[in-house]
């Protein structure tokens, strides 16, 4: 087994099976790979987020041959108390914040943080486990690096010292980052939340214990087929 990372975090943390880093070099070269490495089955875990790599996991294996479980986890339901404003992308999330200024807590990961650039009026606080590079043009913005798990006291202490007025997140799903909407929910706060796209199909978990009889299903499938 092979956990492959794309390389963009600067301190991993470490993990209890062989670590791969980097891209593979498009879809041509994710099959070059499964080829070269006489790979059965690719899981693809990546984050809900990440579309790219999880189409071209979708193609390469299907060129190389090879199932391709996707486990996704299950994103946040609203529960009594939230008040999510959902939007189906970060330019939505942008506009969502509207033209009077306001102190947004943005936890959305350091990719798309520049797209917020477009709406300077507002104060930002953004965490990203990485730093934000180059840093956003607005004129007031602060940064805090972190990694997760956030607990929600902390999460309500960062919030309540930064008077935070709207938190933006992704519905990543998941405890780790949960504790920013639990939050909000117990300061009464407002939340943007930035929707996945679509689904794929094919074969789907979405918890780990949910995935294991599925992988042992496709790899019997595979030795069977004689592939
Ligand atoms: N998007 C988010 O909100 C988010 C949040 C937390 C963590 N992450 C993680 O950060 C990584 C990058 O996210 P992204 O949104 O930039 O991905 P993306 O847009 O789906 O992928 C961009 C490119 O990065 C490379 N890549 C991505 N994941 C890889 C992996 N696990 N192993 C090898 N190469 C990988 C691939 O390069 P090649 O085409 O050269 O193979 C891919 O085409 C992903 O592994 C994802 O799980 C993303």
């Amino acid at each position: 087994m092979t956990l492959s990372l794309a390389g963009r975090t600067l301190d991993p943390a470490p993990q209890p099976v062989p670590v791969r880093s980097g891209g593979f070099g498009g879809v041509q070269g994710l099959e070059t790979y499964l080829r070269d490495e006489a790979v059965d089955l690719i899981v693809d875990a990546t984050h809900p987020f990440a579309r790219r790599i999880s189409a071209n996991a979708g193609a390469a294996g299907e060129a190389a041959g090879i199932p391709v479980l996707r486990l996704e986890r299950f994103g946040w339901d609203e529960s009594d108390g939230d008040r999510w404003t959902r939007v189906p992308s970060v330019r939505a999330a942008v506009e969502a914040l509207g033209d009077v200024p306001r102190r947004v807590f943005l936890a959305i990961g350091r990719q798309e943080a520049k797209a917020f650039d477009a709406a300077p009026q507002h104060r930002y606080l953004v965490r990203s486990v990485d730093p934000v590079v180059p840093p956003l043009d607005a004129p007031d913005v602060d940064y805090i690096l972190a990694r997760g798990p956030f607990a929600v006291e902390a999460e309500v202490e960062l919030l309540k010292r930064h008077e935070t007025d709207v938190v933006v997140a992704k519905n990543s799903g998941g405890e780790a980052t949960y504790g920013k909407i639990v939050a909000a929910r117990i300061l009464g706060l407002p939340v943007v939340l930035i929707e996945r796209a679509a689904e794929s199909d094919g074969n789907r978990a979405g918890t780990v214990e949910e995935a294991l009889p599925l992988i042992d299903h496709l790899l019997a499938s595979g030795r069977k087929r004689g592939v």
